[in-house]
């Protein structure tokens, strides 16, 4: 199969890029592959809502670039914070045109909402639902595109390079060039290989790396993982942001529910197991104060009572404003018995979002050529240390119009096409040969239970030295095991998950034990202060 452009990932910043492309290129085709369902993605279940500049009688751009800068921690890119505040806005606009209903009030103004680290409120949401009303609306306005094809339950398994010709590439080989991808087509069960003009990475996070989080099972750094396979830069996966407030439900494994931040920024208070509002003890902002600091507290607050959860209280807010704004936390607390107008909300911290990931420049452009990232899986520069709230959704839009502007450049000066030079013919199908059906899964459940474990126990949200070597030493022996498994295995999405997330453990790891200083979501009690030397790590 060929495309002009191939898209992996059906979240905010793969069908922004699509839609554009499209729309934009009607004469081109545009192919958009996902591995399960076309709208399972963590988008769908983004919440608080998108970050923008609406009000500018009380609000500025100024402020929200001053709210970024002091949340990155010293670490985000001024020139990229600038740009993704400033565009943001007509990114937003682009969206309500095709179909995203975000709340208004009786004056017709957006409802905005406040969250932790903004100094003003400036959250537009749809209700406690946001990314579903964004990813619908995407959706909906994909469908009407002719020239896009979106296949679902597509696993893309490599990006192909000059490596698959038979080239020796290494970390330093100048002009590595992507020509498409292998994938294992779930509906035929085949892996077939499609080759592209362009190739936009949107393959979101990798939550799941971790025991605990917020993230759905889709979310295991794959985009990350084929990236650093064929060559290409990574940066600063050390930060991982934890959200302070996943639901607390003893017993549920895989994606736990988020409480959404949008809930202090209405007035929820935390509290200890003693009712005491304890966020005053770490931070003037008290329970708005940002992420990467209030998880800590919990996390300390939990540690020093010795339990596994803090509360969150809204005892105190008018039923039916909360049911107006959160209608569907409230339904979800109900349902574990938990009345918020009576009882206290149980919370724990959750692996949430990965601010490192895939190094871009300003158009969304990899180190690899022909090859963009754009959402969670990218590094743009934009988070630094540590993201501030709802500033991802807006993100992944603006780099996904970049991205979009470049890839249409690219090709019309004939400097992407499927031919790759004359070479692509000589490209190979995949190779099985020597490999059988699993015949045991629990070697890769199993596996992927102690990759959670470590990753949770060793470098969580405070980590040390002793921690980080020892989950580097675990790793290697999953590792060992895994790339052995695979070189005899059929492939199948649950062994090349498991692969890709032991490749986004290591690059954790190794980033974290490279970082020597405390900064934004990176705690390390052996290095408990700040370095002079403000550099992104990238490996
Ligand atoms: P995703 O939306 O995750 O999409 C990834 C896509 O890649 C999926 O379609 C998946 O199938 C595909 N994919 C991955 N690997 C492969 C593969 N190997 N082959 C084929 N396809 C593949 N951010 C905000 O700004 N505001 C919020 O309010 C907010 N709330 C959040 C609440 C929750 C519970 C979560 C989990 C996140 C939240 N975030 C929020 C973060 C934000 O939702 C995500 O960062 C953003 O949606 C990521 O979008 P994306 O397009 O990069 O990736
Ligand atoms: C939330 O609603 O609390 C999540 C917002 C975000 O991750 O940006």
């Amino acid at each position: 199969m060929q495309t002009d452009f191939l898209v992996i990932g059906s979240g905010i910043a793969g069908l922004t890029y699509a839609l554009k492309i499209a729309q934009d290129r009607p004469d081109k085709t545009v192919t958009i592959l996902t591995k399960t369902q076309s709208d399972e993605t963590n988008t769908k279940y983004a919440q608080g809502g998108i970050a923008g500049v609406m009000d500018f009688d009380k609000d500025s751009f100024n402020k929200h670039i001053e709210d970024t800068l002091i949340a990155g921690d010293g670490l985000c890119d001024k020139h990229i914070v600038e740009i993704v505040v400033k565009e943001g806005v007509d990114r937003i606009k682009e969206i309500i045109d095709w179909g995203a209903r975000f709340d208004k009030e009786p004056t017709g103004d957006f409802k905005l909402g406040k969250e932790g680290g903004h100094s003003e409120s400036r959250i537009l949401h749809h209700k406690d639902v946001t990314g579903k009303e964004m990813e619908r609306a995407l959706l909906e306005t994909i469908k009407m595109k002719p020239n896009i094809q979106l296949i679902s339950h597509c696993f893309v398994l490599d990006i192909i390079t000059q490596h698959h010709l038979g080239y020796l590439i290494t970390k330093s080989t100048p002009d590595i060039e992507c020509y498409g991808v292998y994938v294992l087509n779930l509906a035929s069960n085949k892996i077939e290989k499609i080759l592209s003009g362009i190739t936009l990475l949107a393959t979101g996070g990798n939550g799941q790396v971790y025991r605990t989080t917020t993230n759905p099972s889709i979310a295991t750094g794959d985009g990350v993982a084929m990236v650093y396979r064929a060559k290409g830069r990574i940066e600063n996966m050390e930060f991982i942001q934890f959200h302070p407030t996943a639901l607390y439900e003893p017993g549920v494994r895989g994606q736990s529910f988020l409480i959404t931040e949008a809930v202090r920024g209405d007035g929820g208070i935390l509290r200890s197991d003693s009712g005491e509002a304890f966020m005053e003890r770490y931070d003037k902002r008290k329970d708005l104060a940002p992420r990467d600091i209030v998880a800590r507290a919990i996390d300390n607050e939990m540690k020093v009572a010795g339990t596994e959860n803090v509360f969150l209280d809204c005892r105190h807010f008018s039923k039916e404003k909360f049911i107006e704004h959160f209608p569907n936390i409230y339904e979800k607390c109900l349902s574990i018995g938990v009345d918020i107008t009576r009882q206290m909300i149980p919370v724990a911290p959750a692996a949430h979002y990965s601010c490192g990931g895939i190094k871009t420049d300003e158009w969304g452009r990899t180190s690899i050529k022909n090859l963009f990232a754009a959402g969670e899986c990218a590094s743009t520069g934009l988070h630094g240390a540590n993201r501030l709230a709802s500033n991802s959704l807006l993100e992944a839009m603006v780099f996904a119009h970049r991205a979009y502007e470049k890839s249409v450049e690219l090709i019309d000066a004939s400097e992407a096409s499927f031919s790759g030079g004359g070479l692509v013919g000589a490209i190979p199908d995949w190779k099985a040969d020597g490999t059988n059906v699993p015949k045991e899964m629990i070697l890769i459940t199993q596996s992927v239970k102690e990759l959670k474990l470590l990753m949770s126990d060793y470098v969580g949200i405070v980590r040390n030295n002793e921690r980080l070597h020892r989950a580097m030493k675990r790793l290697d022996l999953l590792y060992a095991e895994t790339e052995a498994l695979y070189q005899k295995t059929i492939v199948s999405p649950q062994l090349c998950e498991l692969r890709n997330m032991i490749t986004v453990a290591y690059l954790i790891v190794k980033c974290a034990e490279f970082r020597q200083e405390s900064r934004g979501l990176h705690f390390n009690t052996d290095y408990p202060n700040k370095s002079s030397m403000v550099q992104n790590i990238v490996l």
